[in-house]
């Protein structure tokens, strides 16, 4: 098994009204098989024994499913791996001497809690607006009883992969959340059950976007290239068709699964 020494570049924040600064430190015999947060969890005990503030940072699953954690790794959000959340990326990624800068999401709409931690709950109040569907959902029904189009359900199934991890943000110019707010809408938009709201939706969860001061995206796809779980930004042609549709109130009604694309 091969070991590595690194540098560590690390934003080091006490709150929310500290300035902040870079903070360098030492990562030794770190092995190539652990995750990057397994490497600074190194760091951190070798912290705590100094008797110094571990490095902040949000992690739960260490799976890539919850989107709980997130930094920028040397400039790119969740490291350079594609399609890789940062508790998934692994330190055979990186080579012996390394020097790593590591930071929080940038954006104004994301806080900066502690170090590398970011306050995300403007995602809740936008997924509150209308990411949800008001049917009934009762037990489990038959896999047959309400008929989905192939193509729909893979698309929905494509949008519900998004783990609101927030990496789009980060990446964007504008730190603009329309990624994350398209593959909601879309998620739901696509499938029957979700039609019952589908205008009121886009134009709630878009409105909340805004107010909570994202920009607007202007095609620059770094949102996609971040993404880790490759979430399309065909999702925003969607989300923009139905946010028109509905702004002007001209949509016909749907029939059957709704999918219209
Ligand atoms: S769209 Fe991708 S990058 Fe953005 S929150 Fe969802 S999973 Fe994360
Ligand atoms: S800790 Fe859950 S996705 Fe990384």
């Amino acid at each position: 098994m091969s070991t590595m020494n690194l540098i560590l570049h690390v934003w080091r924040q006490k709150n929310t009204a500290d300035p902040g600064r870079f903070v360098t430190y030492r990562a030794d015999d770190i092995s190539e098989h652990m995750s990057f947060l397994e490497m600074l969890d190194v760091v951190n005990e070798g912290l705590i024994e100094r008797g110094e503030e571990p490095i902040a940072f949000d992690h739960d699953c260490r799976e890539g499913i919850c989107g709980t954690c997130g930094m920028v790794i040397n400039g790119t959000p969740h490291g350079p791996r594609k399609a890789t959340t940062t508790c998934q990326l692994h330190m055979r990624t990186f080579r012996d001497g390394d020097e790593i800068t590591i930071e929080p999401w940038r954006a104004a709409a994301f806080p900066v809690v502690r170090d590398l931690v970011v306050d995300r709950s403007a995602f809740d109040r936008i997924i509150a607006a209308g990411g949800f569907v008001g049917v009934g959902t009762g037990s489990a029904p038959d896999g047959n009883a309400i008929p989905v189009p192939k193509d729909d359900a893979e698309r929905a199934m494509d949008a519900a992969a998004c783990i609101g991890c927030g990496a789009c943000v980060a990446a964007c110019p504008n730190a603009s959340a329309m990624l994350f707010t398209a593959a909601k809408i879309s998620h739901l938009g696509l499938l029957p059950q979700g039609q019952a709201e589908r205008d009121r939706r886009a134009l709630a969860m878009v409105a909340r976007m805004d107010a909570e001061q994202f920009g607007s995206c202007t095609n620059h796809a770094e949102c996609e290239a971040v993404c880790p779980k490759s979430i399309s930004i065909e999702t925003i042609a969607r989300m923009n068709r139905d946010y028109i549709a509905a702004s002007m109130v001209r949509r016909p009604k749907t029939t059957g699964s709704g999918g219209t694309g």
